[in-house]
């Protein structure tokens, strides 16, 4: 029945046709996403990418041979129209669509593609999502999935003109590469001609972006594909895409700041017409854990950390003693309003909660309308309880969470604490955007399992000149180059000036326990580029998936990618990852060992 289009052309999207084109001759195409027949009239919504269209079969216009065509039409076929535009009457109008003034009177009809009925209806946001999954190229026919896709393809649009402005040149750099040194595990390729080797997928092109700068390319840009095998969240992917970026003759972090927050207007401004106050605010990672437990921290609401390490040492509480005694810290934050609201009960899973952080416990005061509310209050005298409502401003119906911990396990749960509570309290503003920059990052972090210093960022990234001098003797002092840019608490993009002086490198691998051999093996190439002239430079990549997820307002990644990974890191639709035949692991020396014999 389908029958073939010929080269025939569309005039119109669906999505476009208004007022404006009443009375004229149009052609449009699409999938049926509504029908009615009401006997001698037939109505259709046709719909593409750009939106939906009324299509009427009207006997008044049309002849029996049509109206008997457009009879058959089902759901999800796909179809051509021809007919003149004509303005709606009456209670026909629909002033909540675009197209909701006019109506296509059909003169012609083509079936081009029939369709069985599918799976869920199109446009039913409720349907089960793994089924949707499954068939991603129906969820795909989804107004909202088609949106976000629209607006990534505009992104990269923006980020392409406004990087090619400012002197950017788009380069691309392998996928079949060597480990990089992103810190997750990598996605491995094997090699066919060299029996027992891999590639390694690039986590980042790290590497390959500073050679690029050793290469002289001076400006470098791509957006790129970067392959993590890390566990999945909201708001990652094993697969997803950089916006990655380097610079020569650079050595302070400002200089690349300015450009990308220019670029981070130039976004917003033309895909939510909302105007970016620049500079955006710098905030020191010190700072941001002291005040928000985070070097995320989301800046739509307050409730920070407050700090009542001073107000109850010697108070006589055990916990809060031997905890300050111990070189610990006591800090809270006020939840306004929240003290009757809460149940001993949610109160014991907000404990929980700040055990996962590997916190102690949870100690809460609170001022209710049937008294204090507390799990400390009887250990403390009346003085010391007032002084601590006054040093942190607790009013009639506030209730306070402390934590006494070592400092890092303080901040870091009351950070979680902090926006667990903003949710609830509904204090995070719908259409409102923070955004900032996280300065003046530790170097070095102590990993706790290998009892050794790692590189917070990467081996590459400089020291501050400052610091320079305790690079070995005084790690944990040192502060690194980095830059990370968060907007509403998510961290949106990170990187950092880097090393380009050899005897700053050997340092800084000395200070991370790396052998020579292990440099050689892992890094020669890269060491060895630096012998032979290196411009100072610095570096960015912009998460291109989370960029897209703040503009269109999903938590959920899936949500901007076109065909994603569920959390098990498998495809529903094509079902990779999958065994393959027993010939081609053969031409790649593989022998397959099962999970139980491991
Ligand atoms: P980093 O590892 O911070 O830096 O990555 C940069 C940005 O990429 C995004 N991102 C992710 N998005 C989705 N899924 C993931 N699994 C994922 N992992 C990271 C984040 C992050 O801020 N080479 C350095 C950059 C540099 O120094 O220039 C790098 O890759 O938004």
């Amino acid at each position: 029945m389908a029958e073939l289009l010929n080269g025939q052309q569309r005039t119109n999207m669906c999505g476009e046709l208004t007022a404006e084109h009443n009375g004229k001759q149009v052609t449009i195409m699409g999938w049926v996403h509504r029908r009615r027949d009401l006997g001698g009239l037939i109505f259709l919504q046709l719909r593409d990418r750009s939106g939906i269209s009324q299509v009427v079969f009207d006997t008044d216009v049309c002849d029996k041979q049509l109206l008997e065509k457009a009879s058959q039409i089902k759901l999800e076929y796909v179809v051509l129209v021809s007919g003149f535009v004509r303005l709606r009457t009456g209670n026909n109008i629909n002033r909540n669509m675009k197209t909701g003034e006019i109506e296509v009177v059909a003169t012609e009809l083509k079936i081009l593609s029939e369709a069985e009925t599918t799976p869920f209806s199109i446009g039913d946001d409720g349907a089960n999502e793994l089924l949707r999954l499954k068939y991603r190229y129906l969820d795909l026919r989804r107004e909202g999935l088609q949106q976000n896709l629209i607006i990534r393809s505009k992104l990269c649009n923006i980020v392409r003109n406004y990087l090619s402005e400012h002197g950017f040149l788009e380069i691309e750099t392998p996928f079949l590469g060597k480990s990089t040194p992103e810190g997750a595990r990598d996605y491995l390729v094997p090699s066919r001609v060299h029996p027992g080797e891999f590639y390694a997928l690039p986590q980042s092109p790290q590497l390959y972006k500073q050679l690029l700068m050793i290469g002289g390319m001076d400006r470098y840009f791509q957006i790129v594909k970067c392959f993590r095998d890390e566990d999945l969240r909201a708001n990652r992917q094993p697969e997803f895409t950089q916006i990655d970026i380097e610079m020569s003759f650079v050595d302070k972090e400002e200089q690349l700041m300015v450009i990308m927050e220019g670029l981070i207007a130039k976004i917003f401004k033309e895909i939510k017409g909302m105007d970016v106050q620049l500079p955006l605010r710098r905030l020191p990672y010190s700072e941001a854990m002291d005040r928000f437990g985070s070097d995320k921290p989301d800046l739509r609401f307050g409730m920070e950390i407050q700090d009542l390490t001073s107000i109850v040492k010697d108070s006589g509480f055990v916990v809060f003693d031997n905890c300050i005694a111990n070189g610990g810290t006591v800090r809270c934050i006020v939840a306004k309003g929240l003290c009757d609201s809460l149940s001993r009960k949610e109160i014991d899973k907000l404990s929980e909660r700040a055990k996962t952080y590997r916190a102690k416990g949870l100690a809460w005061y609170g001022l209710g309308k049937d008294g204090v509310k507390s799990s400390f209050a009887k250990n403390l005298t009346a003085e010391k309880l007032q002084e601590i409502e006054k040093a942190v401003g607790l009013e009639q119906g506030d209730i306070l969470f402390a934590v006494a911990d070592n400092y890092d396990t303080t901040v870091t749960t009351l950070g979680d604490l902090r926006c667990h509570l903003a949710k609830k309290l509904d204090l995070i503003k719908k259409d409102h955007y923070e955004m900032l920059w996280v300065v003046d990052f530790p170097l070095f972090e102590y990993d706790e399992e290998e009892h050794r210093y790692v590189a917070k960022h990467h081996p590459f990234t400089s020291p501050k000149n400052e610091d320079l001098p305790y690079l070995l003797s005084d790690p944990a002092r040192c502060r690194a180059k980095a830059y990370d840019i968060v907007i509403n608490g998510d961290e949106m993009g990170g990187g950092s000036m880097r090393i380009y002086n050899r005897d700053v490198q050997r340092q800084m691998f000395e200070a991370l326990g790396f052998t020579d051999e292990q440099i050689a093996e892992r890094f020669g190439f890269f060491v060895d580029a630096f012998k032979y002239g290196t411009p100072p430079h610095g570096g960015l990549a912009f998460g291109l998936d989370r960029l897209v997820m703040t503009l269109t307002g999903t938590e959920n990644i899936k949500d901007v990618i076109a065909f994603p990974k569920i959390q098990n890191a498998s495809d529903l639709m094509t079902e990779a990852p999958s065994t393959v035949e027993d010939k081609q692991l053969e031409e790649l020396y593989i022998r397959c060992v099962s999970k139980e014999s491991k």
